[in-house]
């Protein structure tokens, strides 16, 4: 019987999984379920954001479902205390390098979108980022520099093996859709660029039915709002990624539509909606479901093979919005439960 480690964590965290294990719950299909805390939870339960108990659970389980991690109770913890070391260590411990962050339009959802429609209707695309290594893992600090001033740093790095194992997934991932790879990186400034573009292009030499481009992040950031269409597979770093998966969810309707899935060498798998704990507007039973929900589709396809079963998922969110399902952040009045009930009703 698969393991689910369920893995609520802060703010809108809880309430957003609760209806992601509906959903899986009411398919049927013999799965098991485990919950642990993390996060700003899981400090102030266990003392540490990513307690042995929840990361003993997580290395039993087969798929790991994720809510979301961040209190503003912990911003004056030590860093390695903070709510946010609960979701890089374990994309770190479980060596899940691979976050695969799908943007697409869904329809009926035009309306929601700030870009205009005809712009926005040909949102589909893949942010494949990678999230063991950049300046999120490098050497960091606060020093004081001769001149007696406070001074903090970040080491940034990628080495040839972690940007070759981050390629290899991009174009994998374009095989099965249209077969173009955008690299993101800022070569024209930083070292670690220029090693993530010469490296991508070595490994394309596999990929000869790939077709290969390179944007510098600052204009990708500038075409993903002038022309998403153009994008299929945008292949990028750590920072770069998170920050335009933030932007590509906006442009698809709403961050509350973004599922992800955190991969690596085993089939386990990391599913979480990239949208963060949202603190102010939590437990009101207002936020989105439908990217956790859309998460665990993705646990489904990725980490238990259950293709079928993951296509209902997306064929019941599908459905709930067009029947005029909305939550607040999509322009609706439907709570968080309420949501949930559309999905499961379309199932
Ligand atoms: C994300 C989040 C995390 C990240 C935070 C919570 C550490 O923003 O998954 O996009 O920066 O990776
Ligand atoms: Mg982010």
């Amino acid at each position: 019987m698969p393991l689910i480690a369920v893995l609520p964590g802060d703010g809108i965290g809880p309430e957003v999984t609760t209806q992601a294990c509906r959903v899986l719950e009411a398919l049927d299909l013999g799965l098991a379920f485990e919950e642990a805390p993390v996060g700003g939870a899981a400090y102030f339960s266990d003392g540490h954001p990513l307690p042995e108990r929840t990361l003993d659970l997580a290395r039993r389980a087969d798929a790991l479902l994720f809510g979301a991690v961040g209190d503003p109770r912990g911003d004056n913890l030590e860093r390695h205390l903070r709510p946010e070391q609960a979701i890089l260590g374990l994309r770190k411990e479980l060596e899940l390098f691979a976050n695969l962050r799908p943007a697409r339009l869904f329809p009926g959802l035009e309306d929601a979108s700030t870009l205009k429609t005809e712009v926005a209707s040909a949102i589909d695309m893949v942010i494949v980022r990678e999230v063991n290594g950049d300046v999120y893992f490098g050497e960091k600090g606060m020093r004081t520099t001769a001149g007696g001033r406070r001074e903090g740093y970040d080491i940034m790095s990628y080495d040839e093996d972690e940007v070759a194992r981050i390629a290899r997934v991009g174009f994998e991932t374009a095989r099965v859709r249209n077969r173009k790879v955008c690299s993101v990186d800022k070569a024209n400034v930083l070292e670690t660029s220029q090693l993530w573009r010469d490296v991508v292009i070595e490994v394309a030499r596999d990929y000869a039915d790939v077709e290969l481009t390179h944007m510098y992040v600052d204009n990708a950031a500038m075409q993903l709002v002038r022309n998403p269409g153009q994008f299929d597979v945008i292949l990028t770093g750590n920072l770069f990624g998170d920050i335009l998966s933030d932007q590509a969810s906006m442009c698809a309707g709403s961050i509350g539509m973004l599922p992800s899935a955190t991969l690596g060498r085993s089939g386990k798998g990391l599913y979480e909606p990239i949208h963060g704990s949202a603190p102010d507007i939590a437990g009101q039973g207002k936020a989105n479901p439908c990217a956790t929900i859309l998460s665990a589709a993705m646990l489904l396809r990725y980490s238990l093979g259950m293709e079928d079963a993951a296509d209902r998922v997306e064929a019941a969110v599908t459905a709930a919005l067009v029947s005029g399902a909305r939550t607040a952040d999509l322009g609706g009045s439907l709570s968080t439960a309420e949501m949930g009930d559309a999905v499961l009703r379309a199932l």
